[in-house]
């Protein structure tokens, strides 16, 4: 498939696939079929054994501003509701393969909603944060209440939330809400580096321990762990688990296969 607002690369390095936002002059907002480009892609890339992990990225200005405010001035809330884009997002969310959001610039509205529905973010000491949507008179809709402050806390998410202010990179990594923040030059670099250290590993395991991860925000941790120990128990079905174990033994590397 052929794709107008994104460009990807399944073998961007090896096991690593690329997906990144393509509409420069709009600071990449998000318009329907964008997001419908990205769900496509990760789908494509969730089926291609090639794959390991995914990274999402924008250019050095804006990794997104938000949703298309142009394309939603005029909608009614039921032509919202008919048009249910959302649905869009939870199969974003659905994604077994890690993905990491790789961050500069702009990260606003609906698109720090999909660096958060991302499983990591690494991003550039220029990155932005922030939540503007009450400024134009609504509120996050893909998320942002709900992830953001599971990640930073209710002190800081609601401040972002009620008053649209941005956060610097340096801010967020304090807060919790990013993994790394690294010189504007080198946060693809980075990324490209975290998500090849995650493909080395068995993607059997790291798709089943991802899984439990997120079991993390939907559960109480009774049930969590009942998870948790199912998905244990799983990884010895592996062939991996055994050749994890036995390189160890043997002191030699892992190859894992996937198996
Ligand atoms: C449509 C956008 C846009 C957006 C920027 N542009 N953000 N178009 N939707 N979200 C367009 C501008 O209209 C402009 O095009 C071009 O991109 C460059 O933007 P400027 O404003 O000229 O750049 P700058 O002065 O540097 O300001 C950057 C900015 C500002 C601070 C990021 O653009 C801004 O405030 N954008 C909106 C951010 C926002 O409110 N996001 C939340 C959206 S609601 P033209 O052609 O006019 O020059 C949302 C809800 C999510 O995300 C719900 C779930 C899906």
């Amino acid at each position: 498939m052929s794709y107008e607002f994104i460009l990807t690369e399944a073998q961007y390095q090896p096991h690593v696939a690329l997906i990144r936002l393509n509409r420069p002059k709009e600071l990449n907002a998000l318009n329907l079929q964008l997001m419908q480009e990205i769900k496509h892609a990760l789908l494509e890339f969730d089926q291609n054994e090639d794959v390991r992990c995914i990274i999402i990225t924008g250019n050095e200005r804006a990794f997104a501003a938000g949703a298309d405010i142009k394309q939603m001035e005029s909608r009614t809330a039921i032509d919202m509701l008919v048009i249910d884009q959302f649905e869009t997002w939870d199969q974003i969310r659905k994604t077994k393969k890690p993905v990491i959001a790789a961050v500069s610039g702009f990260c606003l509205g609906g698109g720090c909603e999909l660096a958060m529905t991302c499983d990591m973010i690494v991003a550039s000491e220029t990155a932005k944060f922030g939540q503007p949507e009450i400024k134009l008179a609504i509120m996050p809709g893909a998320g942002g209440t709900q992830r953001l402050t599971r990640a930073v806390g209710k002190a800081l998410a609601m401040e972002m939330v009620l008053t649209g202010k941005f956060i610097s990179a340096d801010e967020a990594m304090e807060a919790g809400l990013i993994n790394r923040v690294v010189p504007e030059e080198l946060y693809l670099e980075e990324a490209v580096k975290l998500a090849k250290e995650i493909a080395q590993q068995s993607p059997v395991a790291v798709r089943l321990a991802k899984e439990s991860v997120l079991k993390a925000f939907d559960t109480g941790l009774q049930e969590g762990l009942y998870f948790e120990r199912k998905n244990f128990y799983m990884c010895f079905a592996s062939e991996d688990q055994k050749e994890g174990m036995n390189a160890f033994v043997e002191k030699r590397n892992a190859v894992f296969k996937g198996r």
